[in-house]
């Protein structure tokens, strides 16, 4: 059998799968992919080797992730339930991807994964496989009797692990069910299962605590191109432009200071509500410098259909593992198609936690017309007389309710 990728705990269990059963003439092909975490990937390759895998990949897609997942993202502001950015959504795609690729290129006619049966990521990965390659057959062993009989969750199969030696990074005292990527890390499970538990200082591995983030502050410069960052001009003239790199710059740029963490208690697809702790570091300082940039030049009318319409349903589509579909082809087209004018710089600081806007400017988009605006000139594209006549055809319907409220107080 063979093995593509991630050392995480589900490891273990397709070991422990393969010896007690799975027919000899079946080759498997198993996950962990190189999408920009921090880990030790010859130590992966060597464990992979050690429980008996027959060959192992490791195969680079940072590039990929970045460039068609993280990009289009930023470029319609995608988030779920007004605060996941999609982290582990967005790399799910690409990994399913690879595993595929490594999957033909082995002659493999199995594919598995190690999620849980409660969760999202069974169900992105399994749908981006049959959609690649419909006669793929998939082993989940979570979701198999024969192996949620003798292990009920995580604390059961770190105890195996520890008993075959079989060497892995969760602990009991810090199980979580973490997922790291360039964009993001997750921690799910342990304590977090009480949303009223605070998450622990030393949980988090990609950022630094906000309290403890230097008291002084860092500034830098997004420029924009059809609403994808082009540029980033940082530490007083350093400059990076392709998308790997300039998504790297920002990610140490928001981890020293702090920015990009959240606590969520969210909606499953499958129906059951979770609770995460996530960091997105340098995604959220992108896609902030975006959100802005939209307001200096994007038309009032695309950005109230694509925040209703595009927005929504693309972060939906993502989050619910629906990446290879025509859907998502469809809303990717009217994302580019929205961004023809978002082009411009956002001047912004990091300190503390948070991203602060300093400025933002457009040497392309005339929609934000300074005199037109202005509270100091009357300006000549309309008379101050015409907002008189907007106003009152406004008013004709709101005059007749006035008996439906009161003068007295707001009810
Ligand atoms: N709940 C988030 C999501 O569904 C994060 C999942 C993290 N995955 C994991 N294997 N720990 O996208
Ligand atoms: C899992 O259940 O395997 C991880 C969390 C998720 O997929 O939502």
């Amino acid at each position: 059998w063979k093995r593509v990728t991630k050392l995480s705990v589900s490891v273990n269990i397709h070991a422990w799968l393969l010896i007690n059963g799975l027919p000899k003439c079946l080759t498997l092909c198993d996950p962990v992919a190189d999408i920009g975490q921090e880990e030790d990937f010859e130590a992966a390759k060597e464990k992979a080797l050690k429980i008996g895998a027959s060959s192992v990949h490791v195969v680079d897609l940072s590039k990929e992730f970045v460039e068609k997942l993280c990009y289009p993202a930023i470029q319609c502001n995608a988030i779920y339930e007004n605060v996941y950015l999609l982290g582990t959504s967005l790399a799910r795609p690409v990994i399913a991807r690879g595993q595929i690729a490594v999957a033909e290129k082995e002659g493999c006619t199995l594919v598995s994964h190690g999620c849980t049966g409660k969760g999202n990521d069974q169900v992105r990965f399994e749908l981006a496989f049959y959609a690649l390659k419909p006669d793929i057959r998939v082993i989940a062993p979570w979701r198999l009797p024969e192996f949620y009989n003798r292990f009920a969750g995580r604390n059961d199969l770190l105890s195996y692990a520890a008993e075959v030696g079989v060497p892995v990074s969760q602990t009991k005292a810090k199980p979580w069910s973490m997922d790291e990527n360039l964009a993001h890390c997750s921690y799910e499970a342990g304590i977090l299962e009480d949303p009223d538990e605070t998450a622990p200082k030393d949980l988090w591995k990609l950022t630094i605590d906000p309290l403890d983030a230097p008291d002084i502050p860092e500034d830098f410069t997004i420029h924009f191109e059809k609403g994808l960052p082009s540029k980033l001009e940082y530490e007083g003239g350093k400059v990076v432009t392709e998308p790997l790199d300039l998504f790297l710059v920002a990610n140490a740029i928001a981890r020293r200071h702090g920015i990009g963490r959240i606590d969520i208690v969210e909606n499953r697809f499958i129906g059951l509500k979770s609770r995460g702790c996530y960091e997105t570091p340098g995604l959220t300082i992108l896609r902030s410098a975006h959100v802005d940039l939209e307001g200096l030049v994007l038309d009032k009318e695309i950005r109230a259909l694509r925040d209703q319409f595009v927005t929504f349903n693309y972060s939906k589509i993502l989050y619910n593992g629906l990446y290879f579909s025509p859907e998502r082809e469809f809303l990717e087209d009217s994302i580019a198609s929205s961004q023809k004018t978002v082009n411009g710089k956002v001047r912004c600081r990091a300190y503390k936690g948070s991203l602060i806007i300093l400025g933002r400017s457009s040497e392309t988009s005339k929609l934000y017309d300074m005199a037109e605006s202005s509270m100091d000139e009357i300006g000549t594209s309309f008379a101050p007389v015409d907002t008189t006549g907007f106003i009152s055809v406004q008013a004709i319907r709101l005059k007749k309710q006035v008996h439906t409220f009161s003068i007295e107080n707001l009810n």
